[in-house]
């Protein structure tokens, strides 16, 4: 397997509006079109543009949301995962499995429409790593 293109930076905060500001605020940056719903990643998400690439803003979607317990440690938000695209997302998975990375459930739909998977942060270096098909 080819490292693709890194796609998106995950950033988790308490509040996509409040970090939003910041990045406007820092930066200038401006959100790519509104925020959205992931129900299925329990997450609320809201990109912001950058120009090689996007910084995914993503705050808790209820109360079992994945990221709950990111925000206990992590209360004012912080560097979540990154996210590489890759060509075949099957391929991909069945790569990951035979090197003997833990992948965190099946393939799903994510943030741009496409299926994704997350590859235990413990076979990646302590980063949690989101997979893309393009
Ligand atoms: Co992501």
């Amino acid at each position: 397997m080819k490292l693709g293109r890194l796609n998106h930076i995950g950033v988790a905060t308490p509040s996509i509006e409040r970090s939003l500001e910041l990045y406007r605020t820092m930066f200038g940056a401006e959100p790519h079109g509104p925020p959205f719903d992931l129900p299925a990643q329990g997450v609320r998400v809201w990109f912001v543009d950058a120009s090689n690439s996007q910084i995914e803003l993503i705050e808790p979607l209820g109360e079992d949301s994945p990221i709950v317990r990111f925000l206990d440690k992590n209360p004012q938000g912080g560097q979540h995962h990154v996210c590489f695209e890759v060509p075949d997302i099957h391929a991909a998975k069945a790569e990951f499995e035979a090197k003997g990375a833990r992948v965190l459930g099946e393939p799903r739909i994510g943030a741009h429409g496409t299926f994704v998977f997350f590859v235990h942060p413990k076979d990646m270096g302590g980063v949690l790593t989101e997979i893309m098909e393009t």
